[in-house]
């Protein structure tokens, strides 16, 4: 039995969707509240885990592969094994700012909103740029709206959510997918079983 870590919310959706051959469609149900689901006939168990835990879970042994958006991976910023870019789950990590404050970059110092402090401090630190991170937990959209922040490092998938506040995009930082992930100790000792659970994949 295979043990397998998928990330709630949009990047499950997308995993279902594009796994059909899979039989995820058949075999997780995300109307309900459950978070364990037996595959018997592959002989595979998925659980559904908050993103960031996804690589927890990995890193532990408990699951031995993980389905996650490298924005996860690159904040955790540890040593992770990456097996496959499996292509959906795309989207970009961007600075923005309001419409109408452009030019917040060449501010000497900014206060920067972010669900994602440690790939903020990396770009601005990168840029030679003295900041102030803001760490939130979600809706960062809000900060430049309120005056907690200059401006914010987020996902942008559809773009969406920072037109419906009144943002822009001043800056392009990283490009982000959905990536399989493996524990590298069960790697070596199913890799047989593995294997072929990847290969099956790639090829659905
Ligand atoms: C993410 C991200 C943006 C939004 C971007 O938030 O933090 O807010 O999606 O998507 P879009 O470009 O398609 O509009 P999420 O939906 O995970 O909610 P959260 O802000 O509450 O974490």
């Amino acid at each position: 039995m295979i043990r397998v870590g998928l990330a709630k919310g949009r990047l499950c959706e997308s995993a279902m969707k594009s796994f059909e051959k899979m039989n995820l469609k058949q075999v997780i149900d995300l109307n309900s509240r459950k978070l364990v689901f037996h595959d018997k006939e592959n002989e595979v168990e998925y659980i559904l885990l908050k993103p960031s835990d996804v690589v927890t879970y990995v890193e532990n042994g408990v699951c031995d592969l993980g389905v996650v958006g490298s924005d996860v991976i690159m904040e955790r910023d540890e040593m992770v094994y990456e097996i496959a870019d499996l292509g959906f789950g795309k989207c970009k990590f961007s600075i923005a700012t309001l419409k109408d404050n452009e030019k917040v970059l060449e501010q000497n110092f900014i206060k920067v909103a972010t669900k994602y402090p440690n790939v903020a401090k990396k770009y601005f630190s990168s840029m030679g740029k003295e900041i102030e991170i803001i760490s939130l937990n979600g809706s960062v959209e809000l900060a430049p709206i309120v005056g907690l922040a200059d401006c914010i490092v987020d996902i942008v998938e559809t773009g969406s959510t920072l037109k419906a506040n009144n943002l822009v995009v001043v800056e392009d930082m990283h490009l982000v997918s959905a990536r399989l992930i493996c524990n590298s100790v069960s790697y070596r000792f199913n890799k047989p079983t593995l294997v072929e659970w990847v290969k099956n994949l790639k090829e659905a």
